[in-house]
């Protein structure tokens, strides 16, 4: 059987655990997706789009993926809307994703590059807070030390030297303060919208397919209404909602509604912190693959980085020791307890019957 179960009792797929595949795909995709845009901006001309059509066209794919998805496990679509409480629920992480988005849209203009990808790191810590205050996870001495050389690794690849120009110098201390508080917000509302998905995914019966479709609903409500309100909403009546767009933006689309799906596989399969691990073990990749496909120098600070990161991953699965690598035992970790999830009743099209949430 492809598909089974470990002596942990964690789904396997062709026996290896579920949770470690999408978390290595997770490291590839996000990676990759980071190059992509990079060789995106490169091209002249492929700007000329709304930025908020691109994001509300990657929630439409992530809707049709998961309708999809659905379809071939014969879930009723509209089981997603029968339970009002329980969709309702899946609106607290969308508003979160809304205030994130916005927060680090002004803190960038506030903000060097720097002090930016420095601060944002810090979600790393707050995922792991939110964790252990809104899922009851025990984190050990160990992952908390990890996830400081994590957060320490990933700013050194990220770090790049001010160049002390006009625009350091016009940055008032008062500015700056602004733009580090809304980028600390950001971070945390990052990772309470992780947390809060986390808990809805695990904490209820409804699975992952329809929790995302209800997510990607409420996301193009929360990313149409500002758009129709801004200067960007009637320069689309304009000139058009799909104007300036080529094969390279749906490319981008979709790595980015996929890697979205991806980001939901994660949390339900892992968690919340390990997808924060992910994504900060993707930056050393995309970072070490710019210096492959667009000759970035190979700086000290990229190579500490990359050196620290890849010992703060074992070490924060305890197989790693805080000297030399060793194969010792992972640290017990009080994991966050689901609600039983044997087996849903949903209306299929055939009327209500009951399939495994897996
Ligand atoms: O920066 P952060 O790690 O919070 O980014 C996670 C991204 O994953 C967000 O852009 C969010 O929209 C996306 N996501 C998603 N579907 C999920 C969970 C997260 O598209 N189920």
């Amino acid at each position: 059987m492809a598909v089974g179960v470990d002596a942990d009792g964690n789904p396997t797929l062709f026996g290896v655990p579920i949770k470690f595949l999408v978390c290595c795909l997770l490291v590839v995709q996000n990676g990759g997706a980071v190059l992509l845009m990079r060789s995106v901006r490169a091209l002249p001309g492929e700007k000329e789009f709304v930025t908020q059509t691109a994001v509300i066209m990657q929630e439409c794919l992530k809707a049709c993926t998961c309708m999809a998805v659905m379809k071939c496990q014969q879930l009723s679509v509209s089981q997603a809307w029968g339970d009002t409480v329980e969709t309702m629920k899946t609106s607290v992480p969308a508003l979160l994703y809304l205030v994130q988005n916005n927060l680090q849209y002004v803190a960038v203009g506030l903000l060097d590059a720097p002090t930016y990808a420095v601060t944002y790191q810090t979600k790393v810590f707050w995922v792991a807070i939110c964790s252990a205050v809104f899922l009851g996870r025990q984190i050990k001495n160990q992952q908390w030390f990890a996830l400081m050389i994590l957060m320490g690794g990933v700013c050194a690849v990220q770090y790049q030297p001010s160049t002390g120009g006009k625009d350091d110098a016009s940055q008032s201390v008062a500015m700056r303060a602004t733009g580090v508080c809304m980028l600390l917000g950001a971070a945390l509302c990052s990772s309470l919208a992780a947390v809060s998905f986390e808990k809805l995914l695990k904490g209820s019966n409804v699975d992952m397919w329809t929790r995302n479709l209800q997510l990607a609903f409420f996301s193009i409500i929360c990313s149409a209404v500002p758009l129709l309100l801004s200067s960007d909403g009637s320069r689309i009546l304009e000139v058009g909602f799909f104007h300036g767009y080529t094969p390279l933006t749906w490319t981008c689309i979709a790595m980015n509604a996929w890697g979205g799906l991806l980001v939901g596989a994660v949390i339900k399969y892992a968690d919340a912190i390990l997808k924060d691990i992910s994504i900060g073990a993707s930056i050393c990749v995309s970072a070490g693959g710019s210096v492959f496909l667009f000759n970035a120098e190979i700086t000290w600070n990229l190579v500490i980085g990359i050196v620290f990161v890849s010992w703060a991953v074992p070490l924060y699965a305890g197989r790693a020791s805080l000297g030399l690598f060793s194969m010792a035992p992972p640290p017990e970790t009080k994991a966050y307890k689901p609600v039983a999830q044997t087996e849903v009743v949903v209306m299929g099209k055939e009327g209500p019957h009951t399939v495994s949430d897996e």
